[in-house]
């Protein structure tokens, strides 16, 4: 039975720090952000968007009334839960009004959560033909002013929904994982911030990579020429280009330049918008769907996943007929060009406004915020949100 992504679409808050303006503010040649980092524009979330704001305003954007009583399952993958207890998910399956007759989890392993989720939903829809799977992918990067990890940051989500003859990409049976227990990168309970041995955390990234592929090798006999591209979960674009490069040797040389051409591809929307950790992988997948005019029908992509951790996994879809029809090109892009730039000191407010964590109650102005889904305050212990159009 073929399995995939029958609907894919992401969603990012509607501000966004130059990171030109960034770099010159923190006296940092601005090549070291945009060349050696990779990025050009960092998404900023204002206090009226959280995880679950943004995993909903993604997915209310690809779901119809008959996917939405159709899904019988939702996982959340994300690293920036908003609760010990209550799944994020819960509060999307309301958002959204889904079917009651559904189950909704939260996934967590950093940013290799989305990826379990998927592979998940493969095997529930393998025994359950005729479900549909709703998967998101949310989260906010904060590593917190003036630290290395700066300008690594962002904000968004994905939002896929997986079902039996996707109309995007079927996802192929095999794929090749990894766990080792290392400190690369955490966020304990305690901290809004995340810790991060930054040079530890590039070296595991691509010492992952290059296990899973090995091993992908070996048990699929597949070479890098049966690849059409490599998508890469993107910290930060330069990251996936350092890992694609430790193999890219092993390619004829048109191959090379092929994959080396849509990695360029594959990084626009991520350059623009930063880490959105869970759900980088997908975004860098939508950027090569939505940018890359050549590609056809049965083209392989391959996926390279990372969470800090740290569990790393390779795997591979095949684009079906037509899939271009069923993208939103546009509306994605508009949703990037009509976001409100910042100057360093407006992001600066923005990252310390957050939500009180002593219980107190706040009600938020919603109205700066174009989004439908909104944060709309606290009250009694419990996030209040808002669907502007209902
Ligand atoms: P840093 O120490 O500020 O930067 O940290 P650097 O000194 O390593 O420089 C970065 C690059 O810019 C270097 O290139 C420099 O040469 C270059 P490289 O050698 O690496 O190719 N550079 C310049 N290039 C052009 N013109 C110039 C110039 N100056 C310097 N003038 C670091 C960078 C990424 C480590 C930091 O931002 C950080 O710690 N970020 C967070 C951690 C991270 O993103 N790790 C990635 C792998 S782990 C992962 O992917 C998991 C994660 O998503 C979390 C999860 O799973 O949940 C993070």
């Amino acid at each position: 039975m073929k399995i995939g992504i029958d609907k894919i679409g992401f969603f990012t808050p509607n501000l966004y720090l130059d990171m030109n303006q960034l770099a010159l503010n923190r006296e940092v040649e601005p090549e070291k952000f945009t060349i050696g980092i990779g990025q050009e524009k960092m998404a900023v979330s204002p206090i009226t968007q959280d995880p679950v704001t943004l995993a909903a305003n993604a997915a209310l954007k690809i779901l119809n009334d008959d996917d939405k009583s159709d899904i019988d399952l939702v996982m959340f993958g994300t690293e920036s839960g908003i609760d010990h207890s209550k799944s994020a998910g819960v509060y999307v399956h309301h958002l959204l009004g889904l079917n009651s007759s559904a189950r909704t989890v939260e996934l967590k392993q950093a940013c290799y959560g989305a990826t379990a989720a998927l592979q998940l939903a493969k095997g529930h829809i393998a025994l359950n033909p005729e479900s549909k799977v709703l998967v998101l992918a949310s989260d906010i990067a904060r590593y917190g002013l003036q630290t290395s990890g700066e300008a690594t940051q962002g904000a968004g989500a994905v939002a896929m929904l997986i079902s039996a003859n996707p109309k995007i990409m079927t996802l192929e049976d095999k794929s090749t994982y990894l766990t080792a227990d290392i400190m690369d990168f955490w966020r304990p309970t305690y901290s809004e911030e995340a810790f991060v041995d930054g040079k530890y955390s590039n070296e595991q990234y691509i010492n992952f990579f290059q296990k899973v592929w090995q091993q992908y090798k070996k048990e699929t006999e597949l070479r890098l020429e049966d690849f059409t591209a490599i998508c890469y979960h993107l910290p930060y674009t330069k990251m996936g280009l350092k890992a694609l490069r430790t193999v890219i040797e092993d390619g004829s040389k048109e191959t090379q330049e092929r994959l080396l051409d849509n990695f360029e591809i594959s990084k626009t929307y991520n350059k623009n918008v930063g880490n959105i950790y869970t759900g980088s992988l997908y975004l860098s997948l939508l950027s090569l769907l939505e940018h890359q005019a050549n590609l056809e029908s049965g083209d392989r992509i391959g996926l390279y996943s990372y969470g800090s951790g740290a569990v790393g996994e390779f795997f591979s879809g095949i684009l079906q007929p037509c899939f271009k029809d069923y993208l939103q090109k546009e509306a994605h892009e508009k949703l990037l060009t009509s976001r409100k730039e910042l100057s360093v000191s407006e992001y600066e407010e923005v990252f310390l406004k957050t939500l009180p964590i002593d219980g107190s109650t706040v009600e938020l102005d919603v109205g700066q915020d174009p989004a439908e889904i909104c944060v709309a305050g606290i009250k009694g212990h419990m996030r209040q949100y808002i669907n502007k159009k209902q």
